[in-house]
């Protein structure tokens, strides 16, 4: 007789940021793993910058197989890292470690596939030919600005609170497509066909602020902020009659199916999750 089937430990997994507490992602992982039977739990840890590098290690060497990375260590995470993969290396930001054997740390982005599966699939939005305004310079709009030049814009303008950020992300893609940098007082009009907020400002409950003349009635405005009703960015979309407003769940989700990928070799499907936080809007 064959011993019973033994199930070991689960594997662990988790998010490294600064604030963590709002996240959905060990809710997202968690159907993740349901549906495509893996035995994994991820959890949370909240690490102020100061101790990122130390705590991270010490997660590593504990046995942790895998990170997800949010605000404000993503830049900070490709510098941890042994390997990057070529988009995270392009980026300049990880959000995802793989612990390899327990020695290689590889970081990844799949913040800007995210992104874009979200706005194609999701959203049904053709970006070719598109005027495009990107609001923050951070590790968050470093992860999107390569996968949307791959997708033929007329422009990309990446706008931040401090410029020399926006233009030395945008010498940094020159080579990909038509990028410029500005401060948020600079955008010039006329209006974009999608202005994404890639900023923190919505966590301070903040909304740049910005010329007038931005949104049309053919505007869509993507907040990669997500949380329940408005942010302070879709409430300026919807006071400027903005087509569509969109939040960043989509995003959120599709980011961490990319992630699931390359941790456990299985894309799981990501409507079910989509359906299941469409609910608690
Ligand atoms: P993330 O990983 O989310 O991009 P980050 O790397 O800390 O986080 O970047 C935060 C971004 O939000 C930056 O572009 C930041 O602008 P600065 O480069 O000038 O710091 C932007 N940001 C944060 N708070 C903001 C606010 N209140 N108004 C406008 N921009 C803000």
């Amino acid at each position: 007789m064959s011993p019973p089937h033994e199930v070991g430990a689960p594997d662990q997994y988790g998010l490294v940021g600064h604030p963590v507490a709002h996240s959905w992602s060990p809710f997202i992982h968690g159907m993740f793993a349901k549906a495509a039977a893996q035995n994994l739990i991820y959890r949370l840890f909240d690490i102020p910058p100061d101790d990122f590098r130390r705590e991270t290690l010490r997660l590593m060497t504990g046995g942790i197989r895998g990170l997800n990375v949010t605000l404000p260590h993503k830049q900070a995470a490709a510098e941890l890292v042994n390997e990057l993969t070529p988009r995270a290396a392009r980026a300049g930001a990880v959000n995802t470690i793989a612990f390899f054997e327990n020695t290689t740390l590889l970081g990844d982005n799949t913040d800007g596939v995210g992104l874009i599966a979200d706005l194609e699939r999701n959203l049904g939005i053709d970006l070719a030919d598109k005027r495009v305004l990107i609001l923050g310079a951070g590790g968050a709009a470093r992860g999107a600005v390569g996968p949307l030049l791959e997708r033929e814009l007329r422009s990309l303008t990446v706008a931040n609170r401090t410029p020399f950020k926006a233009r030395k992300l945008a010498a940094e893609f020159a080579d990909m497509g038509p990028i410029a940098g500005c401060t948020f007082a600079d955008v010039a009009g006329p209006p974009f066909d999608l202005i994404v907020n890639a900023t923190s400002a919505s966590l301070q409950g903040e909304m740049p602020a910005l010329p007038d003349d931005l949104v049309s009635e053919s505007t869509i405005c993507y907040d990669m902020a997500y949380g329940r009703g408005d942010t302070p960015f879709t409430r300026w979309a919807a006071s400027r009659h903005a087509r569509r407003t969109s939040k960043g769940w989509g995003m959120l989700v599709e980011q961490a199916a990319e992630s699931f990928l390359l941790w456990r070799g299985i894309r799981p499907g990501t409507e079910p999750v989509l359906a299941a936080l469409a609910q608690i809007e």
